[in-house]
């Protein structure tokens, strides 16, 4: 019988370094096709990655996953949101006509959370703009959008291709925030917003596609009909994750076989495993990517209820082996509770980590936000969990659903302390990594996982690893009362 390690078993080696953590470069490869700008991924699950949290995430340089709790439509919708957002360009604006009622462009603007809509004709000719500004002092909610709108003779517009610099100057120079893009038959061809611009100068690492669009990714099942998937490809998803407990199984290896036959071009990445047999069987079938990872989340309860997994550590190290050749890259998914444990994945050869509660806890995850004795919190609960199983029935039958008995479970629910915005939690990730990478002398993290060391330490090691011998009287970013324990 092997043993078995994971992240508080070992200790990286320091080694003579020229290295400094402000110079290291921390671009990594998600799948065979897929860059990304830090080794960071979203979980799939419904209180982490819905398109706010993928948005936040791709701005940042890493990547989210939207889970698949939610139907077709809706997940297609939530990945539409992304691949929106942020390009400069919008160019499939919402909109709506002139003879709606002004409250129908109040519910789209809240829904949506977008503060202006180009109103446009049967034949998609702009018509007038409708901004919060318009409807600052606008009480009567029943009237036309027409007699509230700026008509299109007050509108500044611009052509299509117009580019980004030139879009900049226009909005600067008539003091405007919305710049609405049409042909020469006044048709609307897009829409550019000064936040959008804004933000794109602000977020240089962003992780973006060939046409300066947020990468974005989404988990689906081993459903045959492929419904959901062609939905999502419409919407132009970049990559799919089969999102199985159990990866190095019959049907997920089938599926990969039909996603490629179908979708030949789509990057697919496939999990979970824990095993070399299982990592090199999804590559075998052509994985672009292999998610690792039985048991080891801070929301699952598989190792207790089946008896079942793989020390993660002992995982990662083993599929890393296992791939080391095909050059498909690893993604460490769940059991990672500090910016050391990311070191130690990634220094043991995975190219990325997969998080869940790490940020369930911040403000751009679905999770309900809540507070409880003083202490703020948010709801984080494993997607094999009996709330989110029920919730999940009527959308997608993941799990055997007996109405009568209770269903297995394989997860718990419960609640994480709020951290606030996802920027400060992935810099103090990112900074913890790029510390390790100074340690270790690693300018990149192929370095990290060539030149690594590790050594097995004992229970007492453990103890002198965390603050001892003094009562914490003040959390710090990255070290919290939980971390200890
Ligand atoms: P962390 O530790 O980052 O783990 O919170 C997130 C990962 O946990 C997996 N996951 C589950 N595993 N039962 C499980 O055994 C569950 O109910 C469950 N829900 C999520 C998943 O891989 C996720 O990325």
């Amino acid at each position: 019988m092997r043993r078995g390690m994971t992240f508080d078993d070992v200790l990286l080696i320091p080694r003579r370094s020229a290295v400094l953590p402000n110079q290291v470069d921390v671009r990594t490869q998600l799948t065979s096709h897929i860059y990304l700008k830090i080794p960071i991924i979203s979980a799939a699950m419904d209180t982490v990655t819905e398109a706010k949290m993928a948005i936040a995430m791709a701005v940042e340089g890493g990547v989210g996953v939207i889970h698949r709790y939610l139907n077709p439509e809706q997940q297609a919708e939530e990945v539409r949101k992304v691949k929106r957002f942020e390009s400069g360009v919008i160019k499939d604006p919402f909109t709506l006509s002139a003879d709606e009622p002004v409250w129908k462009a109040l519910q789209l603007m809240r829904d949506k959370g977008i503060s202006g809509v180009p109103i446009v004709s049967a034949e998609g000719r702009l018509e007038g703009l409708l901004t919060r500004r318009d409807l600052q002092f606008q009480t009567e909610l029943d009237v036309a959008i027409a007699k509230v709108m700026t008509p299109r003779e007050k509108l500044i517009t611009a052509p299509a291709n117009v580019d980004l610099e030139e879009a900049k100057k226009i909005l600067y120079q008539h003091r405007i925030e919305k710049l609405p893009l049409v042909d020469k038959n006044f048709k609307l061809q897009g829409l550019i917003t000064i936040k959008d611009i804004r933000r794109a100068s602000e977020h240089p690492n962003a992780c973006k596609d060939k046409r300066g669009r947020l990468v974005v990714g989404a988990a689906i099942g081993t459903a045959l009909d492929l419904k959901r998937e062609e939905l999502l490809l419409e919407a132009e998803v970049d990559f799919l994750v089969v999102d199985t407990a159990h990866g190095h199984s019959e049907p997920v290896l089938e599926k990969i076989r039909i996603l490629k036959k179908e979708f030949p071009k789509v990057d697919i990445i496939a999990g979970n495993v824990a095993t070399s047999d299982g990592a090199t069987d999804l590559v075998d079938v052509g994985a672009d990517g292999v998610k690792v990872g039985i048991g080891p989340g801070a929301i699952c309860t598989t190792r207790v209820v089946a008896g079942i997994g793989v020390p993660q550590l002992t995982a990662i190290l083993d599929c890393a082996e296992a791939l080391h050749d095909s050059g498909i890259p690893i993604i460490a998914d769940g059991g990672m509770r500090t910016s050391g444990d990311i070191v130690k994945a990634l220094a043991a050869g995975a190219s990325s980590v997969m998080l869940g509660s790490l940020l369930a806890s911040t403000e751009e995850a679905p999770g309900e936000l809540y507070t409880l004795r003083g202490e703020t919190y948010k709801t984080y609960r494993g997607m094999g969990s009996v709330t989110a199983m029920k919730e999940a029935r009527d959308k997608e039958r993941r799990y055997f659903w007996d109405e009568v008995k209770e269903p297995i479970a394989e997860g718990i629910e419960g609640r994480v302390k709020y951290r606030g915005k996802l920027d400060g939690v992935l810099h103090q990730l990112i900074g913890g990594l790029e510390h390790g990478m100074g340690y270790l002398g690693a300018p990149d993290l192929k370095s990290l996982r060539e030149q690594s060391e590790f050594i097995e330490i004992t229970a007492a090691s453990v103890i002198e690893s965390h603050p001892h011998d003094i009562q914490i009287t003040r959390e710090a970013p990255n070290y919290h009362f939980e971390d200890g324990i």
